[in-house]
């Protein structure tokens, strides 16, 4: 996913928090990845490339973006040790890779597999998973379920493989089907798909989706669009609304929030899909970071392929672990590096707010 380089960078206006940020040292002297709002980040997004081989309108222009330069992006040991710096010494649980398109890193079984064989410090194993385009997943789907992956969520925004291509300008919706057969075959459960809906485009198909859905027993997760997109021509009014898109799924199915699952640090707020008779016949989400942001839950913290950490997909700046790493900082400085990061972390991306600005970097080069 992606946004283009919006030109110069400019600062987000400080909120209250930002204003009494002070100096890092009011940091406390735990290990863990914690911010001055209560938050811990447990949860790292790992991109492993800017790279996509699809060219989705509300990420990417149709010539691509300027690629980062190869030197600059992680090696798969630099990843790894960042992972295992992440899991084993700030309290990182769960890693999720995502790109760009990490499935056009050739590494990424190695790296997955690296990821998993790492134990928390109380012993308990990593949960590794992997957001992408599906296309490729048909062929490596056993593999990285051999390499201890977990489950992947998979981009698919339409049934129409005319629509599809229209959306990401590239005839392949029937590799990303093909990849989301190969991903529950090979015990990648539960499969979740993700979707935008586009006005104009496919805003018809919340309905159709879901049926389709709960039929291959996938998890359908409908995510509002962010304004992250090339050209910077994100409107909030053309934004298909979580509140749309739940009243067109309520015209046909019976929803019922999830009994005692409260939303926390996840994104989505998920409902059972009820029939008539009372059985459960699937689950639906809505991710609705604009419309009704769970920043004040966020338990993430992210890398990007060269080596930035950021605290928030809408951040304006980064901090460097990639140099720091290459000039020969130890393990302790990079952990205290990330630390300062995280607890100068925003309370919130502000984007329903008329100072809103647009991140720096395109999505695809700092992960969804
Ligand atoms: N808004 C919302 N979702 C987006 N994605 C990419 N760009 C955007 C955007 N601007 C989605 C992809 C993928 C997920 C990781 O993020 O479609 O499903
Ligand atoms: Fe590629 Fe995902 Fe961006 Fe589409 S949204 S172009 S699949 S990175």
């Amino acid at each position: 996913m992606t946004a283009v380089d919006l030109g110069v960078p400019r600062l987000r206006r400080p909120g209250p928090a930002g204003a009494a940020a002070g100096l890092p040292g009011d940091r406390p002297a735990t290990p863990d990845l914690v911010d001055r709002h209560g938050r811990t980040a447990r949860d790292l997004r790992v991109s492993l490339t800017d790279r996509c081989n699809l060219r989705c309108h509300y990420c990417m222009p149709p010539e691509g973006l300027p690629w980062l330069d190869r030197a600059d992006v992680l090696t798969d040991d630099e990843v790894v040790r960042l992972v295992r710096l992440a899991v084993r010494d700030l309290g990182v649980h769960e890693v999720r890779f995502t790109g760009g398109e990490p499935l056009l890193r050739k590494g990424l079984e190695d790296i997955v597999a690296a990821t998993t064989r790492l134990r928390t410090p109380a012993g308990d194993p990593v949960r590794a998973s992997l957001t992408t385009n599906g296309i490729g997943l048909a062929r490596r789907a056993a593999a990285l379920a051999g390499a201890g992956l977990t489950r992947v969520n998979v981009s698919l925004d339409t049934l129409h493989p005319d629509r599809f291509a229209a959306i990401t300008r590239r005839d392949r919706h029937t590799d990303v089907l093909a990849g989301l057969e190969a991903a529950a075959a090979a015990g990648l459960a539960p499969v979740k798909v993700n979707a935008v809906l586009l006005r104009g485009t496919n805003d018809d198909e919340a309905t159709d989706l879901l049926r389709w859905a709960l039929a291959a027993g996938y998890r359908l997760r409908f995510i509002e669009q962010m304004p992250l997109d090339p050209h910077g021509s994100w409107q909030r009014s053309q934004m298909v609304t979580a509140d749309e898109i739940l009243a067109a799924l309520h015209r046909e199915f019976h929803l019922r929030p999830r009994p005692g699952t409260a939303r926390g640090a996840a994104p989505a707020e998920t409902w059972d899909v009820v029939a008539g008779d009372g059985t459960v016949l699937g689950d639906v989400g809505v991710i609705a970071s604009v419309t009704r942001p769970f920043c004040g839950d966020c338990d993430r913290t992210r890398l990007t392929a060269d080596g930035q950490v950021r605290t928030c997909l809408f951040s304006t700046s980064e901090t460097d672990l990639r140099d720091a790493l290459r000039s020969g900082a130890d393990d302790a400085a990079l952990a205290d590096r990330w630390r300062t990061a995280m607890w100068g972390k925003l309370p919130g991306h502000d984007i329903d707010d008329p100072g809103f600005l647009h991140p720096t970097r395109p999505m695809s080069a700092i992960g969804g």
